[in-house]
């Protein structure tokens, strides 16, 4: 049988998928077992879809994750514990309506954690803790989230202790996008230095990568990269993918009539980038400890739907009929 991703990266690192449980009984599921050793839930561990009521879990999907990375010997890489989006309705609220004190939140992010933690001990090898926690708006510095609101920035030291005490062995990692932007990302690493600082168990910050054909440029991904080691954290790539539309132009793209075709040109541009970030990564290897990407195929894609529906995109290494890519023969090539 042919290599994949994962033999490549053999001495480098191990290579990771996003997927959803359906994936995993689809044509799709040979591909990921060809191409990639390390696998991460897209949503099913996420606080609303795994915790729907106070006092009710949602295992189905996680455990159907899990099982299948157990059989097949694969990795996971939980993903997340606390973010600000998809938390279930009954989070931030009394039952009378009313917004819970810090005390509660704290209290519910505990019980969560080492809920969620615990029942995969041993078999998630890394969680992303925290994820997003850091403001867009490069003149603030925390998001302002009901989180923040309610706890203060408590709850991002308290998130990781939480997790270190429900399971030691695991690898913790504060997550995040457009990290490789300067102005953010000496914000992000003002978050982590205050983590560091305080003797937080931390061990990793995730560059989300959710990139474009412009973006990050050469210099600035390796000056995250060494910026961050220098706190002494290893850097994983969590959830790759390469957009070929621009991503600020895309916040306000509207639907099809917007849609560029995939053009030789574009699939040539993305090769290359996609050229250029293994070849930093290669150059990092006792930093950058994992690659994931977000999604399997370009026959599904979260960018399909975000940020507008009903534009077609293709930002990964397998075509819509699972083929390699232009761009997965220029990650192999080294
Ligand atoms: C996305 C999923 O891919 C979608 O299916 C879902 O509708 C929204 O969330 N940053 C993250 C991921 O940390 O959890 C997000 O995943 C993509 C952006």
């Amino acid at each position: 049988t042919e290599k994949g991703l994962k033999d490549y990266y053999q001495q480098y690192f191990p290579v990771g998928v996003a997927v959803g449980p359906s994936a995993l009984k689809s044509p799709e599921a040979a591909l990921i077992l060809q191409q990639f050793n390390s696998i991460t839930p897209e949503n099913a561990m996420k606080m609303g879809p795994i915790h729907p009521d106070s006092t009710r879990y949602f295992w189905t999907d996680a455990d159907a994750i899990v099982n299948f990375a157990q059989a097949h010997k694969l990795r996971v890489r939980g993903h997340n514990l606390c973010w600000h989006e998809q938390t279930p309705k009954w989070l931030f609220k009394k039952p009378n309506g009313s917004t819970v004190s810090k005390a509660v939140l704290l209290k519910r992010l505990h019980d969560h954690i080492d809920t969620v933690v615990k029942r995969y001990k041993g078999k998630i090898y890394a969680w992303d803790v925290v994820n997003e926690a850091v403001a867009d708006n490069p003149r603030e510095f925390l998001r302002n989230s009901e989180w923040l609101k309610i706890c203060g920035e408590d709850f991002i030291a308290e998130a990781f202790r939480y997790a270190h005490a429900a399971d030691p062995k695991a690898v913790l990692f504060y997550n995040d996008y457009n990290t490789e932007r300067p102005e953010k990302m000496e914000r992000v690493y003002k978050l982590l230095k205050k983590l560091k600082d305080a003797k937080v168990p931390i061990h990793g910050v995730g560059l989300q990568a959710h990139w474009s054909l412009q973006e990050p440029a050469e210099k600035d991904l390796r000056a995250t990269i060494e910026r961050f080691a220098s706190l002494g954290l290893q850097v994983q790539i969590t959830e790759l993918d390469i957009s070929v539309y621009p991503w600020e132009k895309e916040k306000r793209a509207r639907r099809v009539d917007e849609a560029d075709a995939y053009t030789p040109e574009m699939q040539q541009r993305q090769a290359e980038q996609y050229r250029m970030v293994f070849k930093v990564f290669r150059d990092y290897p006792k930093v950058i400890t994992g690659v994931t990407f977000w999604n399997i195929s370009d026959k599904y894609t979260w960018l399909d739907t975000y940020p507008v529906a009903g534009r077609k995109n293709y930002p990964l290494l397998f075509d819509q009929q699972l083929k390699p890519k232009k761009a997965f023969y220029e990650v192999v090539k080294f």
